[in-house]
């Protein structure tokens, strides 16, 4: 695989000192960037940004070990999750892993095996409502599930380790995916309590600019370089991830099998182009533009077309109010859902403090020192405990949503004859969910006070070659990713 060196960012900071292997690693990159004595007009380059890519290449060339690079990531999770609460277990397995991949890696590897996987040695964080059958808990944020033991590895969990991915630790979110309560914070859960947004901490408005969710804990690890991947940092990683995750999953099989026959057969990474905007013809609904950042996106808009994108503007999804009204869109679906899985999943484990919907109620309820339960509510679980939770009521929700999904967004995508929809943040996700579509989104820019901002593509079931080709191509043009500035933290590395 070809690794182009320009996939290196510059890093922020020099004052830090740096660990002797990533000195060692600075200088092998300035020598090879720059194949030149003239260093000095290079800018400095750090493991800190770097993506798989960019990993994969100093292993082969004897640069790093992964034991290197998880004590790295174990080191920056000592030193700014006591700020940011992003990692609620760190594998205390992770090390053995790493020495296990570095001696794979020597090992002369005969032509009839495969070679190494994409992820082979990366580390991985894995939020906590995936999981794993090692010694991590698997508690969706909650005390609880805390000594809870699953019966297995869930599927994308297997396929990691079969990929070679080492598995770093369990990241914070928001609790039980932010399905509790309506007052409670998004990022907060009662293990890791409130994950904070690393580009703004010393924010005065922390709600506000707070890191999203319901994958705060993966979006702020990543975002500050705790790890090399959970959600992604590039168009490029998330490929190598998906690459290794999707497929049948026999604990999923009626989704996995249906959404089986979109996979393309060799793989996503040959979507990664660089001119994947020519002649995409890409939908603008402006309901979801308004606010302080119109002037920003009406720049991207541009910047599509003149990369060759063909924008088809002003369009309209005919039944969007009842999308998002929470009596006749998504929600009764999800309330159902959540019993009923939720309900099966508790019953599945090995051992559990609690095996259902209520008993989780009940522990809220009688452990308020532990979940905040005084201050933080869980209407939302009590919404979900009142539904039949059955597979009568889940089937009719989810008729409903395909019938909003046919008359609204499907038909505009199919009368258009769009590829995908571009629209700002991440507001679109709804629509996307209701009918099984995929979306991508990419940083899109910085508000005043260092707030990132995404843009998202979206399109219909299947077409994640074409959503690659656009989100790796916008991403190419712009490269507005930049790691948070190092003044926001109390330590530099
Ligand atoms: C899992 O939870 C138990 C109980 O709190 C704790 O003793 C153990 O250290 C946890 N495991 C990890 C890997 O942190």
């Amino acid at each position: 695989m070809a690794i182009p060196f320009s996939q290196f960012r510059p890093i922020t900071s020099t004052t830090g000192p740096f660990s002797s292997f990533l000195l060692l690693i600075k200088l092998f990159l300035l020598i090879s960037v720059c194949a030149s004595l003239f260093i000095v007009n290079c800018h400095g380059f750090s493991i800190k940004e770097a993506s798989i890519q960019d990993i994969q290449l100093t292993f082969k060339n004897n640069i790093l070990t992964s034991r290197q690079l998880v004590q790295h990531f174990i080191q920056e999770i000592q030193t700014l999750n006591p700020i940011l609460n992003a990692v609620i277990e760190v594998n205390p397995d992770v090390l053995s892993q790493a020495d296990k991949a570095d001696i794979e890696r020597k090992m002369p590897r005969p032509s009839s095996l495969k070679p190494l996987g994409e992820l082979h040695g990366i580390p991985i964080l894995l939020k906590d409502n995936i999981a794993t059958k090692d010694k991590l808990n698997t508690t969706a944020g909650s005390f609880a599930l805390l000594n809870s033991v699953v019966p297995r590895d869930a599927g994308v969990m297997r396929k990691l380790r079969k990929a070679g991915a080492l598995i770093m630790g369990k990241a914070s979110l928001s609790e039980w995916s932010h399905f509790r309560g309506t007052t409670v914070p998004s990022a907060w859960c009662g293990r890791s309590k409130q994950g904070v947004n690393p580009y703004v901490i010393l924010s005065k408005i922390p709600f506000s600019r707070g890191p999203c969710g319901s994958s705060s804990g993966s979006a702020i690890s990543v975002a500050a370089n705790l790890v090399t991947v959970p959600m992604c940092k590039t168009v490029s990683d998330a490929v190598y991830v998906l690459n290794s995750i999707v497929g049948f999953d026999p604990n999923d099989a009626v989704a996995t099998s249906s959404a089986a026959k979109f996979i393309p057969k060799d793989g996503y990474s040959h979507y990664l182009k660089k001119d994947g905007l020519r002649g995409k013809r890409l939908g603008i609904v402006r309901i979801f533009f308004d606010g302080p950042l119109l002037q920003l996106f009406e720049g991207h808009i541009e910047t599509l077309r003149q990369a060759g994108a063909v924008i088809v503007d002003n369009l309209e999804i005919d039944n969007i109010q009842t999308i998002y009204d929470p009596s006749s869109g998504e929600m009764p679906a999800m309330l159902s859902e959540f019993k009923q899985s939720l309900n099966v999943y508790l019953k599945d484990l090995v051992t559990s403090p609690v095996r259902s919907l209520a008993d989780v109620i009940a522990f809220n309820k009688n452990n308020p020192s532990l979940e905040i339960t005084d201050v933080y509510d869980q209407n939302t679980m009590i919404d979900a405990e009142k539904t039949r939770g059955n597979e009568a009521e889940r089937q009719g929700a989810l008729l409903n949503m395909q019938k909003l999904d046919n008359e609204g967004f499907k038909s505009m995508m199919i009368k258009n004859n769009l590829d995908a929809v571009v629209t700002p943040g991440n507001s679109f996700s709804t629509v996307l969910a209701i009918g099984g579509h995929p979306g991508i989104i990419v940083p899109a820019g910085y508000e005043d006070d260092g707030m990132p901002v995404g843009i998202c593509f979206g399109g219909l079931r299947g077409s994640e070659p074409k959503l690659i080709e656009i989100a790796y191509g916008f991403e190419q043009i712009t490269l507005i990713r930049k790691p948070p500035p190092s003044t926001t933290f109390i330590s530099d590395v």
